[in-house]
């Protein structure tokens, strides 16, 4: 099978690249991992990553300072280098800008941290408490120039219960980002690959 050629962009910890790396253990996954690449030198998901073979990169950005396009136009070379075709946000801490976007459009997924289009942005599970929300979950969606506006490519819920904090909220809900990503990944490959 010819697989996509998959970057994974992160900023920290990495739990949700680690479970689509494990899923594109399977051949039959249509994405293959290529890169994986930080803009924090510091992620502790660039040595998950090394350890699973991966090749990794950082690009920091503060190097660049304001200029955000310049440090865009690294990233975007380092992907076209890598003959990169489909890019999974996961965790990556960086607002996009529209020439980026613009330039992956329709082949670039990210994963939220709600049921958009509810609580876009940060502070998600508190947003769902503070609001008296029965449910709260992820989202995965293509990636387009409004922040987590794109379209939905599938979602998870699971219930707030009494006594839920932001950390017990979020605690519970990751394993269901980890099973939900790779099975968004898959159908966001079916789509550009029929
Ligand atoms: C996840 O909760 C994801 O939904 C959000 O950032 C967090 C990243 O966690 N976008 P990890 O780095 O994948 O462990």
């Amino acid at each position: 099978m010819n697989r996509l050629k998959l970057a994974i962009l992160i900023s920290g910890r990495g739990s949700n690249m680690e479970a689509l790396l494990k899923a594109a253990e399977d051949p039959a996954f249509p994405a293959m991992p290529k890169l994986v690449l930080s803009n924090r030198p510091e992620a502790k998901g660039l040595e998950t990553a090394a350890s699973a073979g991966i090749p990794t990169l950082a690009i920091d950005h503060k190097l660049y300072g304001k200029d955000r396009e310049a440090f865009e136009r690294e990233l975007d070379k380092a992907l076209t280098d890598a003959g990169i075709e489909i890019i999974a946000l996961a965790g990556f801490m960086r607002v996009l800008t529209p020439w980026f976007v613009s330039r992956w459009e329709g082949r670039m997924i990210n994963i939220h941290p709600s049921l958009l289009p509810k609580y876009k942005g940060l502070d998600t599970h508190q947003r769902a408490i503070d609001a008296g929300d029965a449910e709260a979950g992820c989202t995965v969606h293509w990636v387009s120039a409004g922040v987590d506006e794109g379209e939905i490519i599938a979602q998870a819920a699971i219930p707030i219960l009494p006594g839920d904090t932001a950390d017990s909220l979020a605690a519970r809900l990751l394993p269901e980002e980890h099973r939900l990503y790779p099975r968004a990944l898959a159908i966001a490959c079916a789509r550009l690959r029929p």
